[in-house]
């Protein structure tokens, strides 16, 4: 026996020595790449990279994927962290935190590609990477503008940065990445000119801007770019005629610049030396003119859209004598007249409907030719005949104005259509004009987003990058016990709230939106809030989102630690004894200041500026330190009279009445949240939970009873109505009645005397300048203002004004003049 037993000790020790051995050889491995290595290792944690792609134990350069390092210096060279799925406490705040990376200067390539990286691009990037030669950000959720140093980029070859929420213009200095081959800007947000540095990018052979907002001309510089084999700017506000210069562009195989308010009819000649082209796409651009007959016969081409301009012409009488087939051509929606000739026979299929051909469909024309709205003799769905003989009659005297004809009779005839024209012109305008204002609104309903669309509801577009995870049913059975009742934190109005553990081990909160009992519209509501309003601290962080299920839909949030005020502000401690614990005055205070932070951003920072609807004590959600994440998104709507009604709140029709909170929807105004705002306040200073969810006739009975305490000239009334679990001393006891004097304005039965958010928020930031009052004339102030709640309509009270104020000795002022808040 002990013999066996030294054995396997004996073993045992053999082993560990080897597993040393083993070690120490990786740890010389490790050491090669020293400082970088800890640069990774910041990286790995800064962003949240799994151990089963980055093992921390492992050499990075050998075992890490996506990460490579040079052979001959074991400098880092490329890292690809595309399409890595970040761990679940990296995809909670997917942040776009690469600080570490500054010292990886060695770096030639660079791809983040469907990785969250919610942010800017750091300034940085162009001045510490200047050998990369690949970067590719496309698909990140990243925001802000592109950094102008990434003209330092000199050994730049490909820069992808679509599908993103870029905005602004784009960097001149971008002209001078010049070995620069493929630059894709598509889906973003830009706007502004395109450069005319770009015609300094020599080598570019991919160049693509569609989906912006980019206005303007076309540069003629552009027409330079020899190489160029794909360009394209569709979806833009491209405007004034294309440069002919464009034509130069003789090794283009893709050009797309439909859907811009180009003007008028191509240059002539255009495509003249273009014989490569295979995709053009000029749909919806506001061309006119001549169709160039060139694109009859342009060899390689494959695929032709030219629908939707005022091309005009007839087809030219020309056979299938080209040596091409199968390529697709649509021309309709213009203005192509006369009969059909053979020259359709070269395409294997055709699209000309909305046009104004005439005559008979010859045999050839029977098969994969989209005839419709025409003005043809023997098929179906033709237009109708006046709106034919219209639009001939008015081309007559041009089509036979060779022909020698009667003068007079031209004359007259002429006159006669005038005036018949004239009547039917004003007709057809005022039946455009009402349409073209039809036509806008789903224009705009429909603008080109740099977003996925949801095939739920098509029409409606979701950028999922930006809305964090995908979960599978699965997990979300999972993680709530297949909704365990145990688990159910309460029946809200937008869905039923459960906790849940993710992975066995992350806390979430999953809300299960039924569309049997909840409006999809609220779903959909709060999904697009999460897209316009990302991750602000203030509100609550969403993780992800399962949309699996027809019927069912799931919302996965950050988990409070305590839970929201509502049931925060008392609570038992201990079940056993009947005490109860309750909220500090300072906690209190700090939950106030982070609501009102919260409603400062919807309201003033957000465009178009947002209206909560649904500020209550258990909208207000509580992280582990008591900071504020709002929640009950769901009602968010853009204020009333906002000159640019969101995209959603068009679409889905959302209810947005001007009454005030009573039943039904509540009123989208700022206002509105204010009074709610107010009553939080109150609930905070008296204890008395539950009165910003009561109904109306309760919450004036209850107000009716409190505002008399609530006086700015006599601060000792205010004791009446605190929370007599509050443990106050002289000090905060002026804090109190400041916030209940705050609370009061906010409360004005008049929604146009209530103030802004945003002194309110400073009010709550400084309650004492509220109250304490050295310099003015408050003795002038009527006293009266001061007396029942019921004749209250004018409260007064000094607040400062956020801007072009300073704090002098605690108090804010502006200029001499106190700002005056309630009034
Ligand atoms: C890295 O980049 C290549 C394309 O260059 C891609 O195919 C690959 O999937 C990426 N990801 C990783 C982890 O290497
Ligand atoms: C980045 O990686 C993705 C694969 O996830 C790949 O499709 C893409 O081509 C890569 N980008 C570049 C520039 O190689
Ligand atoms: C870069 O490396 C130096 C040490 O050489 C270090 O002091 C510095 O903090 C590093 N920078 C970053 C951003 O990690
Ligand atoms: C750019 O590339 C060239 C060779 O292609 C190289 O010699 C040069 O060092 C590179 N520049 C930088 C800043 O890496
Ligand atoms: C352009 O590309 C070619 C090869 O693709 C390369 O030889 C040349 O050096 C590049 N020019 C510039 C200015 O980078
Ligand atoms: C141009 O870009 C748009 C949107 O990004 C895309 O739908 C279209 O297919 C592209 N055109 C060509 C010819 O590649
Ligand atoms: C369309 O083109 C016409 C001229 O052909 C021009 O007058 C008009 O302004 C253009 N429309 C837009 C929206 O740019
Ligand atoms: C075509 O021209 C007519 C007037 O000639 C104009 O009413 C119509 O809007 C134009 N259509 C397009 C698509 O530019
Ligand atoms: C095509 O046919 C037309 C007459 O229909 C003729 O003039 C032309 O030369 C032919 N082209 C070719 C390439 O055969
Ligand atoms: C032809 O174009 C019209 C107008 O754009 C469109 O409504 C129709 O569906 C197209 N026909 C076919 C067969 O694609
Ligand atoms: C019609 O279209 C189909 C599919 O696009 C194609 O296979 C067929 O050859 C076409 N027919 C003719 C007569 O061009
Ligand atoms: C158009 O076709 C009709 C027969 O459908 C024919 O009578 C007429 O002459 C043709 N017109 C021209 C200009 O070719």
């Amino acid at each position: 026996m002990v013999n066996w037993l030294s054995r396997v000790v004996c073993v045992c020790i053999v082993c560990c020595l080897l597993l040393f051995d083993f070690s120490v050889e990786q740890q010389e491995n490790i050491l090669v790449l020293g400082e970088e290595r800890i640069a990774l290792i910041e990286l790995r944690s800064s962003l949240g990279i799994r151990a089963k792609e980055w093992p921390i134990k492992k050499n990075p350069c050998t075992d890490w994927v996506g990460v490579s390092c040079s052979p001959s210096n074991s400098r880092v060279v490329e890292i690809n962290i595309s399409r890595f799925t970040r761990t679940i406490k990296g995809s909670q705040n997917p942040l776009f935190s690469v600080d570490a990376m500054q010292n990886l200067t060695a770096l030639e390539a660079f791809n983040a590609s469907n990785f969250a990286l919610h942010g800017n691009i750091p300034d940085w990037f162009g001045l510490s990477f200047t050998s990369l030669q690949v970067l590719d950000l496309s698909s990140c959720g990243i925001t802000g503008t592109i950094p102008s140093t990434f003209g330092n980029f000199i050994n730049l070859t490909s820069l992808y940065l679509s599908d993103n929420n870029l905005a602004g213009s784009i960097p001149l200095s971008l002209g001078q990445s010049s070995r620069l081959s493929v630059l894709d800007l598509s889906k973003n947000s830009l706007s502004g000119d395109i450069p005319e540095s770009f015609s300094s990018l020599r080598n570019l052979s991919s160049l693509d801007m569609s989906l912006n907002s980019l206005s303007g001309e076309i540069p003629p510089g552009i027409g330079k770019l020899s190489l160029l084999k794909r360009l394209n700017l569709s979806g833009n506000s491209l405007s004034s005629s294309i440069p002919f210069q464009l034509g130069d562009l003789s090794n283009l195989v893709d050009l797309d610049i439909s859907k811009n308010s180009l003007v008028g009819p191509l240059p002539a000649n255009f495509f003249a030396s273009m014989r490569q082209i295979r995709f053009l796409v000029m749909a919806h651009a506001n061309f006119s003119g001549e169709f160039p007959e060139i694109l009859w016969s342009l060899p390689q081409l494959r695929f032709l859209d030219a629908s939707g301009n005022n091309f005009t012409g007839r087809l030219p009488d020309v056979g299938p004598n080209v040596s091409f087939t199968g390529a697709i051509i649509n021309l309709a929606s213009n203005m192509f007249f006369g009969n059909l000739t053979t020259v359709i026979r070269r395409f294997s299929f055709v699209n000309l409907s909305a046009n104004y051909l005439q005559g008979t469909v010859p045999d050839y024309a029977r098969v994969n030719v989209s005839l419709s709205s025409n003005c043809l003799d023997n098929v179906p769905d033709q237009r109708n005949q006046r709106e034919c003989s219209l639009f001939y009659s008015d081309r007559t005297p041009a089509i036979s104005g060779k022909k020698n004809r009667n003068i007079m009779f031209w004359a007259v005839l002429g006159g006669v259509a005038l005036s018949v024209l004239l009547v039917i012109f004003v007709v057809v305008l005022c039946v455009c004009l009402h349409k073209k204002g039809a036509t806008e609104q789903r224009g705009t309903a429909e603008e080109p987003a740099p977003t996925r669309t949801n095939p739920q509801f098509p029409g409606v577009s979701l950028n999922f990058s930006i809305l964090g995870n995908s979960f599978d049913y699965l997990q979300i059975l999972q993680a709530t016990g297949e909704f365990n009742n145990k688990n159910l934190i309460k029946h809200g109005h937008s869905g039923d709230l459960y906790t849940g553990l993710l992975e066995g081990e992350i806390p979430v909160v999953i809300k299960k939106v039924d569309f049997q009992s909840v409006k999809k519209e609220a779903y959909m509501v709060e999904l697009d809030n999460f897209c316009k309003v990302p991750s602000h601290f203030r509100l609550v962080p969403l993780l992800g989102y399962c949309l699996e299920k027809d019927n069912e839909k799931f919302l996965v949030y950050k988990y409070m630690p305590n839970g929201d005020l509502s049931s925060v502000l008392f609570r038992n401690t201990n079940a056993d004894d009947e005490k109860l614990h309750s909220l500090d005055w300072i906690t209190r205070l700090k939950i106030a200041i982070g609501a009102a932070e919260g409603l400062c951003y919807l309201h003033h920072d957000c465009t178009p500026p947002l209206v909560h609807r649904d500020v209550q004590a258990s909208s207000i959600l509580l992280d582990d330190k008591f900071e504020v994440r709002l929640g009950s998104l769901s009602k968010v709507c853009v204020q009333e009279g906002d000159i640019h009604p969101r995209r959603f709140t068009r679409l889905l029709h959302m209810p947005q009445t001007s009454k005030q909170g009573t039943s039904g929807s509540p009123s989208a105004t700022f206002a509105y949240d204010v009074y709610c705002f107010g009553k939080v306040l109150l609930e905070l200073v008296t204890g008395k939970m539950g009165m910003s969810e009561a109904n109306d006739a309760s919450v004036k009975e209850w107000l009716n009873v409190i505002m008399p305490y609530i006086n700015i000239y006599d601060k000792e009334l205010v004791t009446n109505i605190i929370d007599p679990s509050l443990i106050i001393d002289e000090d905060l006891l002026e804090e109190v009645w400041a916030i209940a004097i705050v609370a009061r304005s906010c409360l004005n039965p008049k929604p146009s005397k209530r103030p802004l958010m945003r002194y309110i928020l400073k009010a709550l930031e400084n309650p004492l300048t509220v109250v304490r009052d050295t310099s003015s004339s408050r003795g002038s102030w009527n006293a009266s203002l001061f007396g029942s709640w019921r004749s209250s309509s004018s409260d007064v009270v000094v607040v400062p004004e956020p801007t072009a104020s300073k704090i002098e000795g605690g108090s804010w002022r502006t200029g001499n003049r106190r700002h005056n808040f309630i009034n």
